[in-house]
Formats: C-alpha cells, sequence, structure tokens
C-alpha cells in the first residue's frame, strides 16, 4: 500500500496497546515504508513486546518486516515489570492474535537500527514510542548516526502537562531518563510528542465501536485491546475514551498532521534523584520573552495539533484496510 516517493522508517517501541494502534497506522499510511522495529522493555518486556509484534505484523500481512529485540533493562536499574493496569498481561489488552510464526531476527534492535541508518543514509525517519534505551545504545555504537538519521520522534515528555508516572515524568521517559538524556543531546532533528498534546487528542468509544464494526482482523483486535485500554482511562477522564500517544507520535513523524504549536527550543532530562527526576525541561521561557536565545534549540515540542486526530488515524486505517478488500476482490487478468 506504500507508494514509491514513501519515506523509509524505524519503528522503535514497547508493544503495548496504543503501540499497536502506532504500527497499525505506519503499515496502513502510504507516506511510509516500515524497514525495521526494534522492541524495548516498557508497557512489557522487551521480548513479550516483540512477540507482539510479530504477531500483529503476520495479522495485518507484512510479516517480512524484521523485528529485533533490544534491550530488556535500562540504563541504570532494572526493569520494572512493564504495566499491566494499562495495557494487560501480555501488553495488549488479553487479547490473544494468532501466533506468527515468524521470530525476531539475531542482531539486537540497537544493531539494526544502526544498520538501516547505513543502508538508508540520510533518509531514514526513526519513531521511538517505548524507553529511549535502544536509541541510546545504537548512538554508542554509532557516533554518527544523527548524521545518518534525517529525523527523530519521540513520544515522551511532559512540557507544561503533569507527568503520569510522577508530578512531572512521562512513562517513556521516567522508565529510562539517563537514555532519554543522550537522546535529546545528540545533534539530530528531533521532534517530541509529550503528553501536553497526547492527553488532549483522545479516541472515544465510538471510535472503537468503528473499529469494531469494521471487517478486518486489525480492526477487530484494536477495538477489542481498546476495551482494556479505556477501563484504565475513565478513571481519568470520566468516561469510556483513550489517549493517543503513539500513533499521534506516528502520525506527526509522517506530517500526517497540521501543528499550529509546535516551537523548537532546548530540551534536557532531569537525570537527578530528586522529584524531578525524569522530567523533560523545555525551555519555553520564550512565550514571555520571544524567545531571546535558543542556540543549542534543536527539539520541536508539539505542543497544540490544527486537526481532529481521530478522524485522521481511523480513515487512515480504514482506507488501507478497503483497498486490501478490492484488491482481493479484483478479478485475476
Ligand atoms: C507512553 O507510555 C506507554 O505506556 C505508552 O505506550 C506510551 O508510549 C505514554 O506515556
Ligand atoms: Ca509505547
Amino acid at each position: 500500500m506504500t507508494d514509491r516517493t514513501a519515506a523509509h522508517f524505524y519503528l522503535d517501541c514497547d508493544t503495548g496497546i496504543d503501540d499497536a494502534l502506532a504500527l497499525a497506522y505506519l503499515l496502513a499510511t502510504p507516506r511510509a515504508e516500515l524497514v525495521g522495529i526494534g522492541t524495548v522493555s516498557g508497557n512489557v518486556s522487551a521480548a513479550g513486546g516483540a512477540r507482539n509484534t510479530l504477531d500483529l505484523l503476520q495479522l495485518a500481512g507484512h510479516p517480512d518486516i524484521p523485528v529485533a529485540v533490544g534491550a530488556h533493562h535500562p540504563q541504570a536499574g532494572t526493569f520494572h515489570g512493564g504495566a499491566p493496569h494499562v495495557h494487560g498481561s501480555n501488553g495488549i489488552g488479553g487479547v490473544e492474535l494468532p501466533r506468527s510464526d515468524r521470530e525476531p531476527i539475531q542482531a539486537t534492535a540497537a544493531e539494526l537500527l544502526v544498520q538501516l541508518a547505513h543502508q538508508h543514509a540520510g533518509e531514514l525517519r526513526v519513531v521511538a514510542i517505548g524507553p529511549l534505551t535502544n536509541i541510546a545504545a545504537a548512538l554508542r555504537l554509532e557516533p554518527k548516526l544523527p548524521e545518518l538519521v534525517a529525523e527523530i520522534t519521540i513520544m515522551g515528555g511532559a512540557a507544561l502537562a503533569p507527568g503520569n508516572i510522577t508530578a512531572v515524568a512521562e512513562a517513556n521517559i521516567a522508565n529510562d531518563p539517563e537514555a532519554a538524556a543522550e537522546v535529546l543531546a545528540a545533534a539530530w532533528n528531533v521532534t517530541l510528542v509529550p503528553l501536553d498534546v497526547t492527553m488532549s487528542n483522545v479516541l472515544e468509544e465510538r471510535h472503537r465501536q468503528e473499529l469494531l464494526a469494521t471487517d478486518h482482523p486489525v480492526s477487530q483486535a484494536l477495538g477489542d485491546m481498546l476495551g482494556y485500554y479505556f477501563g484504565f482511562y475513565v478513571d481519568i477522564f470520566g468516561r469510556a475514551c483513550s489517549a493517543m500517544h503513539d500513533p499521534l507520535a506516528a502520525a506527526i513523524a509522517v506530517q500526517g498532521v497540521e501543528l499550529t504549536v509546535a516551537p523548537t527550543v532546548r530540551v534536557e532530562v532531569d537525570t537527578t534523584s530528586g522529584p524531578g527526576r525524569g522530567q523533560t525541561v523545555c525551555d519555553l521561557r520564550g512565550q514571555y520573552l520571544g524567545f531571546p536565545d535558543q542556540r543549542g534549540a534543536r527539539c520541536r515540542v508539539v505542543l497544540e495539533l490544527g486537526e481532529d486526530f481521530a478522524s485522521h488515524l481511523l480513515g487512515t486505517m480504514q482506507a488501507a484496510w478497503l483497498a486490501e478488500d478490492s484488491l482481493d476482490a479484483a478479478p485475476v487478468a
């Protein structure tokens, strides 16, 4: 379904219900060709995330995309065991997908990223929707990575919004602040998609019902998974719906949505052991001061969208699923 001018993408994820949505979106959009996927411990273990990813790829009809298992533990400390209360004990809301017969490749996620960055030098785009452990490891393996990669889009952090793990820290950054600090300090084009924008663009129950009513196995699986995810968010939003963290980062990476507020500023990660640990400190003083000195500022922080994201997300996936149907139905010449 990708067009000839589609950009090449590497996805780093901790699959995860919203990761699954991001993956389905990237597979559906003609703007992206996914050339490799790495997994990292976060919502589930890196190995569990790889299994979910392989199974989803098979269900979506893309079993050949290489999947590499990445870091199990963060740079400091040990993997905390995941977020079963948010994503279910298997990471995808307890949904049992048909098991793919594919296995992860031998290379680690960091090795795969470096290899793809050389193969697609200057034009590979990275979407990171889990803790940044693999990306930091890749930077160590290949210090020229920022020159080889066209850009990196990261779901993570909180600029002006509260955190979702501590008062100030968002999960992907909180799970490995040291790695995040390294990644955000590297000299590449980076876009941060923080909680400010992912918590204010939600998927409603009517969207979930649309997915369940669509005759495609990926759509049904996503609808089922979201049932679990919505359960977690009821206490936060007061109704059955969910934030759209990872699919929004994927859509921003493929330039699928219009951004209305996205200043490029300095961002640093707090790696102290105090209450600020894991905070993304975004220098937004320019809102008062007119951004007097932005030397060293290279991180675009997305704060507002100019359109309804749920319609774009569902519309993109449904168009691809419909096109698959019409191909299947086309008479053989
Ligand atoms: C991020 O943490 C994970 O639970 C989600 O998959 C998303 O990447 C949101 O804070
Ligand atoms: Ca994620």
